[in-house]
């Protein structure tokens, strides 16, 4: 079977427009060509994050109602606390509304001038916070990463000489490793529970404290069950316990594996830094046993956690987005491979041939999606992560200029699919026709979110 039919039927549903493409155009434009800036009742198919978009259970929804809302001590945080310490084994687990938050409180504790943090790739809100406090976020994916074409399991591990390396040379100004699983940056691939033992085997070695971005774990362990040696019989809340295992602590964006539209958390052994991140929280989020969420969606991520990890959802899950992957590369449109856990991304410099990376072929791509069919993705290259050299003037452009199609969890349907890869697969004969970009606007960090661009005619 392609594809496993849903593991759930459908209870509540929302309506999605059909747009014209004048109306397109005109949004495209009032938008400086930047799809964050369209309304998200203009677009039909959007894909531009898997983060926060999942549709939630009848559980979930259920557990909303008995959701406490004192401001401490609720017992929907105890509920919370004890599903993180139960999945991960951390003891100390602190709530934030995000996954950056988390990331802002540690590392505007544990960063400063002249301190690197290591990761196999940092996300893009993981490395802003680095730099935000003055120290230098180092990206050690292993070099497959870099091939999007490779066909290779664990593209997303971290590559273990370089981590060695770095850390005989300079330990003391190293602050923190940290793996992301799956390696979002990467292509959403995956990271083998042997890296991540290698990983943490280093790091002890050397003393530094070893800490895992979870957003995906569920999606990660999933690949592990399938295809690590020596995984199959396990389940895969077994496996996730093994993965924290390795770790010194963990921080989540629980928008993603846990099902919910907002949460996150930290969670460590460390007492000592456990207690030194709420002092910001309560100036910023709230109170320690809220964190800037409602008890409601506290009850939430508690359930959802566990949803997250069920083997007939997460089959589902990584079937559907390799059935997209899978019907665009039957196609001849060059994706990175294999298909990863959350997204299928497409090369748009294979694409886009005739566009330089100075000249953002990937937010071009997503011109072109939106403008044609309605769908949103997101660039994930020279807009993302790219920078003018002080030194040059020149664009110095990241490995890869990617265009991400990230599938929200139990929201659109194969048929959705379907029109997805039909729609890209039509534009891909008119592929040359789509219009090099350049920069009219761009703020001084995160700049993808609100740039303005125009077409180079
Ligand atoms: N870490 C990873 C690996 C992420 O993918 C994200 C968010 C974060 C941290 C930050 O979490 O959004 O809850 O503050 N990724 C989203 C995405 C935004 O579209 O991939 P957040």
């Amino acid at each position: 079977m392609r594809f496993p039919a849903e593991p759930f039927r459908i209870k509540v549903v929302e309506k999605i427009r059909r747009t014209t493409r004048d109306e397109r155009e005109q949004l495209l434009e009032r938008a400086g060509l930047n799809v964050f800036m369209i309304p998200s009742d203009a677009i039909y198919v959007d894909l531009l994050t898997d983060s926060g978009t999942g549709a939630m259970s009848d559980q979930q929804w259920a557990g909303l109602m008995i959701g406490d809302e004192s401001y401490a001590g609720s017992k929907s945080f105890f509920k919370f606390e004890a599903a993180v310490r139960d999945v991960t084994g951390f003891p100390y687990v602190t709530p934030t509304h995000q996954g950056r938050v988390a990331e802002n409180l540690l590392f505007s504790t544990i960063c400063a001038a002249g301190k690197t943090i290591i990761a196999n790739t940092h996300f893009d809100t993981t490395r802003a916070n680095v730099e935000m406090n003055n120290a230098e976020a180092l990206d050690l994916p292993v070099k497959e990463a870099y091939d999007p074409q490779l066909g290779k399991l664990w593209k997303g591990n971290m590559d273990l000489e370089k981590l060695e390396a770095n850390l005989k040379a300079n330990r003391d100004n190293i602050p923190l490793v940290v793996m992301t699983v799956t390696n979002n940056s990467a292509g959403g691939q995956p990271v083998s529970m042997e890296n991540i033992r290698g990983a943490s085997r280093l790091c002890k070695q050397f003393g530094v404290p070893f800490f895992i971005d979870c957003a995906r774990f569920a999606e990660n362990c999933w690949f592990i069950h399938e295809f690590e040696a020596g995984y199959k019989g396990k389940t895969i809340i077994e496996i996730a316990r093994e993965l924290f295992s390795h770790a010194d602590g963990c921080w989540m964006s629980a928008k993603k594996d846990a099902l919910v539209n907002i949460g996150g958390f930290i969670a460590m052994n460390d007492i000592e830094l456990a207690r030194r991140l709420p002092q910001k929280l309560i100036l910023i989020e709230g109170f320690p046993t809220y964190g800037g969420l409602a008890g409601r969606d506290l009850e939430a991520v508690a359930i959802g956690l566990y949803e997250g990890m069920e083997p007939e959802y997460l089959q589902y899950r990584t079937a559907q987005v390799r059935y997209l992957g899978d019907m665009l590369w039957d196609a001849g449109i060059a994706i990175v491979r294999p298909v990863g856990g959350h997204a299928v991304f497409i090369d748009a410099k294979a694409f886009c041939d005739h566009i330089s990376p100075e000249q953002f072929p990937g937010v071009a791509l997503t011109v072109a999606l939106y403008r044609e069919a309605g769908i949103r993705g997101v660039e994930i290259g020279s807009l993302m992560f790219g920078h003018l050299d002080p030194a040059t003037g020149k664009h110095v452009a990241p490995h890869l200029e990617l265009v991400r199609l990230a599938i929200p969890r139990r929201v659109y349907t194969t048929a959705h699919m379907t029109y997805v890869a039909e729609s890209i697969t039509e534009m891909y004969k008119d592929r040359h026709k789509i219009k090099p970009l350049r920069l009219t606007y761009e703020a001084p960090v995160l700049r993808h979110f609100t740039a303005r661009l125009e077409e180079i005619i």
